[in-house]
């Protein structure tokens, strides 16, 4: 644990903060509430009420996104089959020793928990989960084949911090295992990613912003193979890219991570980048932030 230190968040939820990547594993507002806003609310759980879903949790870390995703399911009698990639044994650890975390769920969910913890999986009469444990970038490939996922949440480090799992490669790979009409979900509303995924043939959503979000616009990016209009009408949580946010896929913030052989380090990503960036014709982000009245 020397590198990673605890953080109480404002809803009364406990975080980390990892001194490796500079950065806390979830926003200061409230990790439990980030959660819900970000990642649980979009998902639109109740489409699978008694039936049965594919998820993919990638950075899996104290396990707040998968264990309310187990809540809610566990509820409405869902089928889950859910996979999950993680580094680092020490988050979950600390999550279920943590009182405060331990108070938020039920008791399957943290027998849920603890099964992972101990024996990388899960399962009984509606659930089966395997977390895999290392890279992500390698790991993934060792996911089924043919498994495809209704709901990928990608939880890493901010792109700046962690830029090897925001590349074009890593994020072609992920996106290969979303379903035809499976939600991607990631709370960054970066234009390199945003920008990456569209390159795919994603259709691209705004999660729309409130209280808890760092900029006002928004509150993360939701991508879907093919849209169906019935469901998008009924969401309440996104919405179409702003001009102002289809501008910022036009300056220089958009040019992409790149990360050939998946094996590159976080240095050398950044490094490639601002050398692409120097040499690029788009607009300045500073431009484009001026445009639209933005301090930062
Ligand atoms: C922002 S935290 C995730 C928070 C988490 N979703 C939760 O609900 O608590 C980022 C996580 O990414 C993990 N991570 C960093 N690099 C990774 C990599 N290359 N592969 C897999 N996981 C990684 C870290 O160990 C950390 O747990």
């Amino acid at each position: 644990m020397s590198e990673l230190k605890e953080v109480l968040t404002r809803d009364g939820s406990i975080t980390l903060r990892s001194l490796f990547f500079q950065e806390n594993f979830h926003s200061l507002e409230g990790a439990f509430k980030e959660t819900e806003i970000k990642f649980i609310n979009p998902s639109d759980l109740k489409r699978f009420k008694g039936k049965s879903l594919n998820v993919l949790d990638i950075c899996f870390g104290l396990g707040y996104n998968s264990a309310s995703l187990f809540s809610n399911l566990i509820r409405q009698n869902s089928f889950l089959n859910w996979y999950a990639l993680e580094i680092d044994k020490k988050p979950l650890e600390y999550s279920l020793r943590n009182k405060l975390f331990q108070n938020l769920w039920d008791l399957k969910v943290l027998k849920i928990l603890e099964s992972l913890c101990k024996n990388y999986v899960y399962k009984d009469k509606f659930f089966e989960c395997e977390i895999l444990w290392g890279d992500a970038r390698e790991r993934i490939n060792n996911i089924p084949a043919n498994t495809k996922f209704d709901l990928i949440y990608l939880d890493g480090f901010s792109p700046q911090k962690c830029p090897q799992l925001w590349s074009v490669e890593f994020l072609e790979k992920v996106t290969e295992r979303l379903s035809n009409n499976g939600y991607l979900i990631t709370y960054t509303s970066s234009a390199a990613i945003r920008k990456t995924l569209r390159g795919f043939g994603l259709y691209i959503f705004n999660l729309k912003p409130n209280k808890i979000s760092n900029n006002s616009w928004s509150n993360g990016t939701i991508a879907i193979k093919k849209i169906d209009e019935e469901s998008l009408k009924r969401n309440l949580f996104f919405e179409k890219l702003s001009l102002m946010e289809e501008e910022h896929l036009l300056s220089k913030a958009s040019i992409p991570y790149r990360d050939p052989n998946l094996n590159s380090n976080a240095n050398d990503i950044i490094k490639k980048r601002v050398q692409e960036q120097l040499l690029s014709n788009l607009k300045t982000s500073k431009k484009w932030r001026e445009k639209w009245g933005m301090t930062k």
